[in-house]
């Protein structure tokens, strides 16, 4: 079985690859020749993940699915939630995230976040969603190199390393990507 997974993100196709089992091969948006920028422009994780399933869909009539990502924040009332990946700014940089949002919690107490993924995907003529959520808190400092993003300030809970000190296969595990992952194999499996 072949489903297009719509990103550019190379960091995103390692976590899924390793989740996927071997009879389904993800196709690269390069392999099938698309290299242009897919509108993000929804004010949802799930709008944003589903305009970019749909987009695939609709210019090159293949089956896909497409992630978007997002990072909850409490004290923030949920910020930078669907702007996590421009919240410092269209550069769209990891680090001046990261040194933003940890000066914005700088005067709270409430460090309380979480990630939520939402997958969209176009399969046998049907949209579905699915959506993983993991809970944790956002660190005084950045910790650890591994993963991307801003895994080097998230301390999933019962957790006492950052997303950025896990392996991948730990952070697949329990992580926000790897639940959404797991309900689409899943979904895959009886089809
Ligand atoms: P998007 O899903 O690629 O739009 O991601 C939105 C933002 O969240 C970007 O800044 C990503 O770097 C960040 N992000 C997405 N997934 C993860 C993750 O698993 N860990 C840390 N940051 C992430």
């Amino acid at each position: 079985m072949n489903i297009v997974f719509a990103t550019n993100n190379p960091n995103k196709i390692k976590e899924v690859q390793a989740l996927i089992p071997s009879h389904i091969k993800l196709v690269s948006l390069e392999e099938i020749g698309c290299t242009e920028d897919i509108p993000e422009t929804q004010n949802t994780i799930e709008g944003n993940a589903i305009q970019k399933a749909d987009y695939i869909k609709e210019h090159y009539g293949l089956d896909c699915f497409a992630d978007d990502t997002g990072l909850e924040v409490l004290a923030l009332d949920g910020a930078p939630g669907v702007f996590s990946a421009r919240y410092a700014g269209p550069q769209r940089n990891a680090e001046d995230n990261m040194n933003l949002l940890l000066s914005e919690l700088d005067s709270k107490d409430n460090r309380s976040a979480r990630f939520k993924t939402v997958i969209a995907i176009h399969f046998q003529g049907k949209l579905i969603s699915f959506e993983g959520i993991c809970e944790g808190e956002i660190t005084h400092k950045k910790i650890g190199t591994d993963g991307f993003g801003y895994d080097p300030i998230f301390k999933p809970t019962d957790y006492k390393q950052t997303f950025a000190e896990l392996s991948l296969a730990e952070k697949n595990r329990i992580g926000h990507r790897g639940k959404a992952v797991s309900k689409l194999v899943n979904y895959l499996n009886m089809h």
